[in-house]
């Protein structure tokens, strides 16, 4: 197959004297080269929007607009035209001009043909250089923006990996402690709407989140014996308890994301007037978190059930923790609580609840679901048995009980354990 020979580059060439444009234009075709003339510097202009043009070779005096306009026209909307310039004698501090505002050459008129076509070859042979540099560069961009994507959504993915594995090691201490998983998450609920509501957000918010949700993490060090007791503790198994903050804090200190949780961890029983632990800190010396989160923590504890005694009403809570302001707790920190609002509180606390029955009707869904699949598959089997066949009655295997159905074992995941975790199947401890 013959090759297809390559289209030559389009040059236009501006005069407005005819003769000389004519030469040129002559010459040049006769080179080889795709000519177009233009007699002035807006109609050249208007050409080169019409037609992707590579190279301008335009006279500097022209009557009306002149070279230098043209010129700069160029560059502004059309960047990839070269353009190179055709002086008068002895006009070189006009040629330099043009060199400054972007031509890429000047020639002297009239022009050799020599020259003119070296420079002509030099001005596309830079301006193909530049074309593929722009090029090159568009990649390298659009390569470093897709890796920077993939790079934001893996380091998405790690966080949302590390939020998760903090929120099932805090179920599990939980559930340890307070029968449901429901306690953190409301104290990291209240905490949050309280640090907002002081104009904390973004990566602060988070931090603080992260540190109501951990503040207990250290009594995984607490022996069951003084942490699970159902009576008075004695001195001793108060000493052990109030180990939990540092065993917390050590536990997470060196965990470069958890630093700043790791101080909440640390501070969560200080007081503000300096009767907390373990470093009988006292004002701002506690952390923002820490301060925001004792407030959290005591609306919690006081509106909850425990199975020795009944949680108070909303109104109540909030009146105790505005009279201990100043003693207990940060004014600052019960503004911003009381700003909040009894309802809204309230809301918060209803939102989690629903969160929770949400996922315990799916489960009851799912579990009906197994039941109707066991009994339908129980249904084949007696119909099979009726069936005379190559296989016979009997020959199938038995289907062993669903799920759920009565003589099958509650899956691991199944709402048995959800529901027992809501009935609060086991005795609760006295010290939240
Ligand atoms: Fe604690």
């Amino acid at each position: 197959m013959e090759a297809i020979p390559p289209v030559p580059p389009r040059i236009l060439i501006v005069d407005d004297d005819d003769s000389v444009r004519d030469v040129i234009s002559v010459l040049l075709r006769e080179e080889g080269y795709n000519c177009v003339v233009a007699s002035g510097a807006e109609m050249a202009l208007d050409l080169a929007g019409q037609e992707e043009t590579p190279l301008v070779i335009s006279d500097m005096k022209m009557p009306g607009k002149d070279g230098l306009w043209l010129l700069e026209q160029l560059r502004e909307r059309y960047p990839d035209t070269s353009v190179i310039m055709l002086t008068g004698y002895g006009d070189t501090e006009s040629a330099v001009d043009c060199l400054r505002r972007g031509a890429v050459d000047y020639l002297l008129k009239p022009p050799k043909l020599t020259d003119l076509i070296r420079a002509i070859e030099r001005a596309l042979a830079k301006r193909r250089i530049e074309l593929a540099r722009k090029r090159y560069q568009k990649k390298l961009e659009r390569k470093v923006r897709d890796r920077t994507t993939e790079l934001r959504n893996a380091l998405r993915d790690i966080a949302h990996t590390y939020q998760s594995t903090l929120l099932a090691l805090v179920s599990a201490l939980d559930a340890r402690e307070h029968e449901t998983s429901d306690h953190s998450l409301r104290v990291v609920r209240y905490t949050s709407a309280i640090a907002e509501r002081m104009g904390i957000k973004g990566p602060e918010l988070d931090e603080i989140g992260r540190g109501a949700l951990l503040h207990d993490i250290g009594k995984i060090g607490v022996p069951d014996a003084v942490l699970l007791k159902p009576g008075k503790l004695t001195p001793e198994e108060w000493l052990e308890m109030r180990k939990h903050p540092d065993i917390g804090f050590q536990m997470i200190q060196n965990i470069p994301f958890l630093a700043t949780p790791a101080q909440i961890v640390l501070s969560h029983q200080e007081r503000w007037d300096g009767q907390g632990y373990p470093r009988n800190l006292r004002g701002q010396e506690i952390h923002i978190g820490a301060r925001i989160f004792a407030v959290a923590d005591t609306l919690d504890a006081m509106t909850c059930d425990r199975p020795y005694r009944k949680g108070t009403t909303f109104a109540n809570a909030i009146a105790e923790i505005s009279r201990c302001a100043g003693t207990q707790f940060d004014r600052e920190v019960v503004r911003a609580f009381l700003d909040i609002g009894e309802q809204a509180l309230i809301k918060h606390k209803e939102d989690m609840h629903s969160r929770k029955l949400t996922l315990v009707q799916s489960e009851m869904q799912a579990h009906e679901a197994e039941a109707t699949l066991a009994r339908l598959s129980e249904d084949l089997d007696d119909l099979d048995q009726t069936i005379p066949g190559p296989t016979g009655p009997g020959s199938r295997a038995t289907t062993p009980p669903a799920p759920g159905s009565p003589g099958g074992a509650p899956g691991a995941n199944g709402p048995g354990v959800v529901l027992s975790v809501l009935a609060g199947g086991r005795q609760g401890n006295p010290r939240d």
